[in-house]
């Protein structure tokens, strides 16, 4: 089954709102990924389990390869971290973040949810952001300073004040223990506040950016790594909202809780879910 045509809305051209070199050259790496996901997507693809329920496949692999090939074109000295065949890589002067098929699970599933990630950090701190919808053909895009914008429309965070008014994201890390557990109680505590509603969509860094556009007024997970998060934290911040862990620290490019919200939430949701955390996250 290929990606169905209600579900994919082919733009004639890339919207270019942001024309920097680094945001041209994730886009254009976005969309050499985004055709390797649809060519995969629906078909009998081999899956392999980095455990049991995180899984790996042949269109990770080949996403990837083609996002470090439009990357190492353009800037051969630049050094790259990528969560399958790159992900030991330590951060330098020019340094690209990058999740070429982020919610594996739902594409295994034949789910239409999935997204491509790639994010320019300029030592250590994302300057440009691109996160890609292959299946919506939509794109989040961000330069440090120059704002952000879904396709070609700048957007901004939704104007919620209390938890009574909003609808919260959520991820599950690949946990089946205390953080799972936690974020479940979490959840609870939620909705005790009268939220509208949790959603749990598998793909975090297209979540993130949903925060960005106000669809959620916030979303929060235990644990992601950077790849989930460096390109959509820069759309999150240029959009106007805030993201930190769950303690409210500022995010450091390694493994951690994240919690993204328009900025007016992001007090209640973190006194909300923190009690939660596990001692080790
Ligand atoms: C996962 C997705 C999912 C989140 C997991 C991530 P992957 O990324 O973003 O929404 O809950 O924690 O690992 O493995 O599909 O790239
Ligand atoms: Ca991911
Ligand atoms: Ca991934």
């Amino acid at each position: 089954m290929a990606i169905p045509d209600r579900f994919c809305y082919h733009a004639s051209m890339i919207p270019t709102p942001l024309d920097t070199p680094e945001i041209q050259v994730a886009q254009q790496a976005a969309l050499a990924a985004g055709k390797v996901l649809q060519r995969y997507f629906g078909t009998d693809f081999q899956i392999r389990g980095k455990q049991s329920y995180n899984l790996v496949s042949d269109a990770d692999l080949e996403a990837e390869r083609a996002i470090v090939a439009a990357i190492r074109t353009a800037f051969p000295h630049h050094a790259i971290l990528s969560e399958e065949e790159h992900s030991q890589t330590e951060l330098t002067e020019h340094t690209w973040v990058i999740d070429p098929l982020d919610g594996t699970n739902n594409f295994a599933h034949q789910i239409p949810q999935f997204g491509v990630s790639i994010a320019y950090l300029h030592h250590g701190s994302p300057a440009a952001g691109v996160v890609y919808d292959p299946v919506r053909d939509e794109w989040y895009l961000a330069a440090r300073g120059q704002g952000e914008f879904h396709n070609e429309s700048p957007i901004g965070v939704a104007n919620h004040e209390r938890l009574d008014q909003t609808m919260v994201g959520v991820g599950f890390y690949y946990d089946r223990g205390a953080m799972m557990e936690g974020t479940l109680l979490a959840i609870r505590d939620l909705f005790r506040q009268n939220i509208h509603g949790i959603r749990r969509f598998g793909a975090a860094s297209i979540d993130l950016c949903w925060v960005a556009d106000g669809k959620f007024g916030a979303f929060f997970e235990f644990e992601l790594s950077p790849w989930d998060y460096a390109a959509a934290m820069l759309v999150v911040q240029e959009a106007g909202g805030q993201i930190s862990t769950c303690r409210g620290e500022p995010l450091r490019m390694a493994r951690s809780s994240v919690l993204a919200s328009n900025g007016k939430l992001h007090q209640i949701v973190r006194q909300t879910i923190e009690p939660h955390l596990p001692a080790s996250c």
